[in-house]
């Protein structure tokens, strides 16, 4: 049977399919594989390995007949119409709990260069701007006694209120199920968004993108916010106003925001790039060497469980 990957993933997925006498077809340029290119590639294919930034769309399911299933190498899945490939009988996967830890590491990572203004502090040096120390040189934000707000509660906003908790913060979350463990772990209030928004000096992203989550952070909602208050998002773009979110930005309306995925990715809004008050990663959240590993080793092995008979390991 024959596996495509829409781009080249650690080794170890490759290296588990051909032990299991899978053929391996790997698009090996260093961009996102172009759709005429993965039309003409998937006919044959039996697995398709895809990630996040392909659109898994209505065309390209028929464009796979014998295809019965996508791993996707990414915990969310936007990226696909699920409801085609379901009607199709394919079974779709992803990759949760591998890349908890990575998420929520560049979470906080994200939440201490915006409250320490460290891209700031990382110009000065870097254009040797340094005059020395000074009483008033790039004030920020103590992250100890202040509301940590998540919203959505699953693996990776739990790891992340963890995370937080350490920091000294209270932690406040937002979520449609009760989390008994995040609450006798970290303190945890679940109130609701209005509220959440209202109280929390950093809020933090971590649901997946649906139709009901699409800007869920509205012009409304973001009025919300306080006037010192930093958002985090490491979770997807398009939850946010972008547009919105700008102008407050713009306008001092909040402390800072912290970006690792964009509404129109990967075409970044050009005033966001003008702006003092914002930290920008490349979608990295999942970029560490142990996260990736496991990543391709459980979109491989669901690869390998769906087309053996069994039931896959990870099914969206
Ligand atoms: C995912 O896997 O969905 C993340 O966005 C990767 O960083």
């Amino acid at each position: 049977m024959e596996i495509f990957f829409t781009r080249e993933i650690p080794a170890i997925a490759e290296i588990l399919l051909k032990k299991h006498l899978f053929k391996v077809k790997v698009y090996k340029k260093n961009n996102s594989i172009p759709k005429d290119i993965l039309i003409k590639n998937i006919r044959n294919a039996d697995g398709l390995i895809s990630l996040l930034s392909d659109k898994i769309d209505k065309n390209l399911i028929d464009a796979m007949p014998k295809c019965r299933i996508i791993a996707n190498y990414a915990v969310g899945y936007n990226n696909i119409d699920l409801d085609y490939a379901r009607s199709k009988g394919i079974i779709v996967t992803n990759t949760p709990d591998v890349l908890t830890e990575s998420t929520a590491d560049i979470t906080l990572a994200l939440t201490l260069a915006c409250a320490r203004r460290l891209p700031e502090g990382q110009k000065i040096m870097k254009t040797n701007k340094f005059k020395g120390w000074g009483p008033k040189l790039l004030l920020g934000i103590e992250l100890s006694g202040k509301y940590f707000g998540i919203i959505g509660a699953g693996r990776i906003g739990t790891a992340v209120a963890i995370r937080a908790k350490a920091f000294g913060t209270k932690i406040l979350y937002c979520s449609n199920h009760k989390n008994d463990f995040l609450e006798s772990v970290t303190g945890a209030k679940k109130v609701p968004l209005a509220k959440l928004l209202s109280l929390s000096d950093i809020i933090s992203l971590h649901l997946p993108l649906t139709p009901k989550s699409y800007h869920l952070l509205n012009k409304d909602n973001l009025k919300l916010l306080k006037p010192n208050a930093i958002l985090i998002n490491t979770a997807r773009g398009e939850i946010v106003d972008e547009k919105e979110l700008i102008k407050l930005l713009k306008n001092n309306k909040i402390f800072a925001a912290g970006f690792d995925v964009y509404e129109n990715e990967p075409n970044i809004n050009p005033d966001l790039l003008k702006l003092k008050n914002v930290v920008l990663l490349p979608h990295v959240g999942s970029a560490t060497f142990e996260a990736r590993n496991k990543m391709a080793e459980l979109a491989a092995q669901n690869v390998i469980a769906v087309l053996s008979g069994r039931k896959a390991i990870t099914p969206v």
